[in-house]
Formats: C-alpha cells, sequence, structure tokens
C-alpha cells in the first residue's frame, strides 16, 4: 500500500461493500484493548481488512482487523477496529492507508484511541488522556518519498495544530457533564514493539511528554495532511515513572485498556453528536 492509486483502489473495493449511499462523517480508529467500542456501533456492516486490496492486516494481539461501518448516537462512522504498527514490520505509509481510505469515503474527522503508558508523575493507570499534542519519536513518516502530487494534501502539512481545538473544547466539556476524569497532555509516539527503559522514560518526560505509546502519531500525519479534523485519546493502561518503573506485561495493558474502554465509549457515544 505504496501509492495513490492502490489507496483509491481500496476506497472504490471498501465503499462498494458499504450500505448504498452510507457515507461517514467520522473515522475512529480503535487500538489495543478498544475493539469492544463498536458494540455501540447501530446497524453494524463488518469489512475484514483481507478483504481489501492490498491493505495491511494487522497481527498485533487483540487488534480484530475490520472496518466497522455504522451509526453511533446516529452519527455515521467508519470504524477501524484494530490498526497496524511500525513493529509490525509495516510502513509508515501501510500505516496510515486506513486514514487515506477514511477519508476518501468521505469523513471529515478522525478519531484515534490508543493504550499508551503514563509519563506525567499525577497520571493514573486506569484513566483516560485526551490527547493535545505529540512529539513523533517514530523516525518514520507517511508522507516521505517521492513528489508526486498525487492529491493526498499539501507537501509540507502544518503542524501547530494538529488535534482540532475546538473537539479538544468539546471533549472536556462532555467529560465534565459525565463526571468522567479526563486528563489532557503530550502523547509521545515510538516505533516499539520493546517497552521503555528507565533512561528512556526519563528522556520523553524530559521532552515534554504525558505518556507514551507506539501508534496514532503517523495516522494523524497523514489525517491533517488529509484535511481531517482530529481528536485523539489515550488510555492509560501502566505507569512510566523511571525512578519506580514496574515490568509490565502486555496481558496486563490490553486488560486495563478494555476497563478504560467502557469510559471511552460513555464517553464517544455523547460527545459525537456534539462534533457535527
Ligand atoms: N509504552 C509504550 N507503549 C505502551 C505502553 C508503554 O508503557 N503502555 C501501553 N502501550
Amino acid at each position: 500500500m505504496q501509492n495513490a492509486e492502490k489507496v483509491q483502489n481500496c476506497a472504490r473495493v471498501l465503499q462498494s461493500k458499504l450500505p448504498r449511499g452510507f457515507r461517514p462523517e467520522i473515522g475512529l480508529i480503535l487500538g489495543t484493548g478498544l475493539g469492544g467500542i463498536v458494540e455501540a456501533v447501530d446497524d453494524r456492516v463488518c469489512i475484514p481488512y483481507g478483504g481489501l486490496p492490498d491493505f495491511p492486516v494487522s497481527g498485533a494481539p487483540s487488534h480484530e482487523g475490520r472496518f466497522v461501518a455504522g451509526r453511533m448516537s446516529g452519527v455515521p462512522v467508519l470504524v477501524q477496529q484494530g490498526r497496524c504498527h511500525l513493529y509490525e514490520g509495516r510502513s509508515a505509509a501501510e500505516v496510515a492507508a486506513g486514514v487515506r481510505v477514511t477519508a476518501l469515503c468521505g469523513a471529515g474527522s478522525l478519531i484515534v484511541a490508543n493504550a499508551a503508558g503514563a509519563l506525567h508523575p499525577r497520571f493514573e493507570s486506569g484513566t483516560l488522556m485526551l490527547i493535545d499534542d505529540h512529539i513523533n519519536c517514530t523516525g518514520a513518516s507517511p508522507l516521505t518519498g517521492p513528489d508526486v502530487g498525487s492529491g493526498d494534501g499539501p507537501r509540507f502539512p502544518d503542524m501547530s495544530r494538529p488535534y482540532d481545538p475546538e473537539y479538544i473544547r468539546l471533549a472536556e466539556d462532555t467529560a465534565l457533564r459525565l463526571a468522567l476524569r479526563l486528563e489532557k497532555g503530550v502523547y509521545v509516539g515510538v516505533a516499539g514493539p520493546q517497552l521503555e527503559t528507565r533512561a528512556e522514560t526519563r528522556m520523553y518526560r524530559m521532552l515534554g511528554g504525558d505518556a507514551v505509546g507506539m501508534s496514532t502519531v503517523v495516522e494523524v500525519i497523514a489525517a491533517v495532511q488529509a484535511g481531517l479534523r482530529v481528536l485523539g485519546f489515550s488510555c492509560l493502561t501502566n505507569r512510566n515513572l523511571p525512578d519506580c518503573m514496574a515490568p509490565v506485561a502486555v496481558e496486563e495493558i490490553i486488560a486495563v485498556a478494555e476497563t478504560v474502554g467502557a469510559d471511552l465509549r460513555a464517553l464517544l457515544c455523547a460527545l459525537l453528536p456534539r462534533l457535527r
């Protein structure tokens, strides 16, 4: 999934499998432990990634690997239930393919959700964090390569406000109304798949990070280039504190994400109609 033609072909095939006249308003990417949120999507139509030409299929644990189209609180959504990652050996262009396909299907907004480790010393595991900004420490960008004028968007997209300020305000207001705890901070994206050393954790905190994870930044870069309004959430599944670092297992990360996912689902159901 390298070039615009392949992405366009993929979008065409996906659209042919969607209900007639269905046009998503919002794309949603559900990462580790969060796939259960699709149960809040009414009139679901599931399209496995494997049925789309050249679309990268994820082998990561707890990543279902399909698009789910339907309505969430009445809003037409196109969900990626599971994503692929750089640590699976995928290129940044492949990681971003789902976002580009979603944009071609007509969505004007994207909500990304991931599991992440908390770097901020006062952020607790089991809570939600709104992504205010990010630091791309993956070393990769979905925009590298020859400038072939493929219509993806600007060659040098502005990244001064990748996460939509109005969406952030609405998300905070909705969380308040629901009495849900919602932290806000900077997400550091790393390539993984190994978790961080104590020294790396200290460095990411010194750089200004509040949470660290292995996804999202590449997809958000592609979304900004495509002109989508972006909102992001991290489910803080563990605490990454350099001076009292506890070992963490992926099973634990998935289990905590599933629990925080219930809060995220409630928040999304109340928030989505306000994003129109
Ligand atoms: N580091 C990187 N990725 C993660 C973590 C972490 O501590 N927790 C969940 N995803």
